[in-house]
């Protein structure tokens, strides 16, 4: 039984064996399918792109697949998060895709429940399968790992995506940049200057800032796009491979400007494609 919980628990060839699985299934070389098999994707926590590209992912497969409102179940009548769980356990499904808000809600899971689990997103601490597609975009690019220069922009204290991001290409051997106003800091990194940094790298990563998980009084400066928001005489100074990605849900003239959304450098509507190739190597992974 092969959960996917944190890409930390992942050596550095398992990573890579998933990022070879997706990228052989976009080559057409591996047709593997996991007929009949029923996976549950149990959102606790609104998602477009990661709970439809598993549904996606799902059906390419083969799949059956249940896909879980909280909002019309019995958790209305007060049904807890470990009983619904519990609940999907029991009817026997092979697989459990899980998010939910609540920071390392799968410890009350582990060895209590035996279906694989896979983690969707884990409140504001990880989350494997986009830091997943976006190594599989920066391979497609680069061809390699070590020796590139990752920023890392915006709301980093509130981020899944940035945490999740940092261990994993630390450990393949990406240098990793932040840059973020104070407020919005995770103090256990270091901060760079995001305006001296950005001609710099290979890959600018522009995070959303996660205003449903802002501590109350918190309050973003009218400031933040002039002085992080990726504009055009910005994405002029970057490098000329260098790319740009970012997880979205994006806040258009917030830390990305309109016209760069889909400009030359972005890989933003790749990274969503590359999402649902990863899932399915995630998918295969657990349930083969
Ligand atoms: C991210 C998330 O939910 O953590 N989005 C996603 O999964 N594509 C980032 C975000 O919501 O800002």
């Amino acid at each position: 039984m092969k959960n996917l919980i944190r890409l930390q628990d992942l050596s550095v060839k398992e990573i890579n064996d998933i990022l070879d699985i997706a990228q052989n299934i976009i080559n057409g070389r591996n047709k593997s399918k996991l007929d009949n098999k029923i996976v549950a994707n149990l959102f606790f926590e609104p998602s477009t792109r990661t709970h439809y590209s598993f549904n996606t992912a799902e059906h390419k497969l083969n799949c059956k697949v249940l896909n879980f409102a909280p909002e019309s179940s019995s958790m209305t009548k007060g049904e807890t998060f470990y009983d619904t769980i519990k609940v999907f356990e029991s009817f026997g499904v092979d697989a459990l895709v899980i998010r939910a808000r609540e920071d390392r809600w799968y410890k009350q899971l582990l060895g209590k429940i035996n279906v694989p689990i896979i983690n969707a997103g884990d409140g504001k601490m990880d989350h494997p399968t986009q830091t997943l597609l976006d190594l599989l975009t920066i391979r497609q690019e680069f061809k390699k790992f070590k020796g590139l220069k990752v920023l890392i922009v915006g709301d980093i204290a509130h981020s899944r995506v940035a945490h999740s991001n940092y261990e994993c290409m630390k450990k393949l051997g990406i240098e990793v940049y932040f840059a973020a106003p104070k407020n919005l800091q995770d103090k256990q990194y270091k901060y760079v200057d995001f305006d001296k940094y950005l001609p710099k790298v290979d890959v600018v990563n522009m995070l959303r800032i996660q205003n449903e998980r802002l501590e109350k009084g918190l309050k973003v400066e009218s400031t933040y796009n002039k002085n992080y928001g990726l504009n055009k005489s910005r994405v002029a100074k970057m490098k000329k491979n260098a790319i740009i990605i970012h997880p979205a849900p994006f806040n258009r003239n917030v830390e990305i400007d309109d016209d760069i959304v889909e400009c030359s450098k972005s890989r933003i509507f790749k990274q969503i494609k590359n999402g649902v190739f990863v899932r399915m190597a995630v998918l295969l992974r657990s349930l083969k």
